[in-house]
């Protein structure tokens, strides 16, 4: 089984690919093959509204030159997938945005192709909007009928200097338990 989780910040490596990769922790536990893709640096527009997906019904964006195919093909592929991201004025980064209106407007030209893969949001925050982001996430989720774990509390974890979140005790203990619910469920999805 894998898991391939996306890190929507502009900064490689911060607080919320430490938040994911302590998700990670606990799926290898478990077994479970992870990737990490970071966007940071990586070409990646918005939805163009072009329709062609609904067109040509073939799990793939018509626009071209960005990494956006390389994602729907990782994330159809695999058997969870993490859309993480730091909060950017209370919501998710553009480039985040970007990912979650393209790969959902793919999913739903085709069948739903995401349905019954498990998800899971991580969102890195300073201060304020983190349940705002954590939200948009999961909008994603639940209209691409995916199935979705809880953990002890949302999904966030609290720190502005890259390496701060590693303070918040609770944050990644929250990331653990979410880590090892999402386990359970893989297993018992397709276990
Ligand atoms: C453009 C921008 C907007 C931000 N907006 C918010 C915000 O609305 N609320 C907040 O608490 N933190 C905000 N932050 C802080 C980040 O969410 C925080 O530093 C987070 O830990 C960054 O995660 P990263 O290290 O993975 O990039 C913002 C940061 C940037 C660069």
């Amino acid at each position: 089984m894998k898991v391939v989780a996306f890190n929507g910040s502009a900064r490689k490596d911060g607080n919320t690919a430490i938040l994911v990769n302590a998700v990670f922790g606990e799926l290898k536990k478990a077994g479970i093959a992870t990737e990490l893709v970071q966007l940071a640096g990586k070409k990646i527009r918005g939805c163009t509204a072009c329709g062609k997906c609904f067109e040509k019904q073939n799990n793939r964006c018509a626009v071209k030159g960005d990494i956006v195919n390389d994602c729907i093909e990782k994330m159809l592929d695999a058997d969870g997938i993490i859309l993480a991201s730091p909060t950017y004025f209370a919501d998710v980064s553009s480039e985040m945005k970007a990912l979650i209106d393209r790969a959902g407007f793919v999913a739903k030209a085709n069948q739903d192709m995401f349905r019954r893969k498990t998800g899971a949001a991580v969102v890195a925050v300073r201060r304020g909007g983190a349940i705002h982001a954590f939200d948009t996430i999961n909008h994603f989720f639940f209209i691409n009928q995916m199935v979705v774990p809880g953990s002890s509390y949302w999904n966030i974890g609290i720190g502005r200097e890259v390496g701060e979140v590693k303070q918040d005790a609770e944050g990644l203990q929250t990331m653990k338990t979410l880590g090892e619910n999402m386990a359970w469920l893989l297993n018992k999805l397709n276990g």
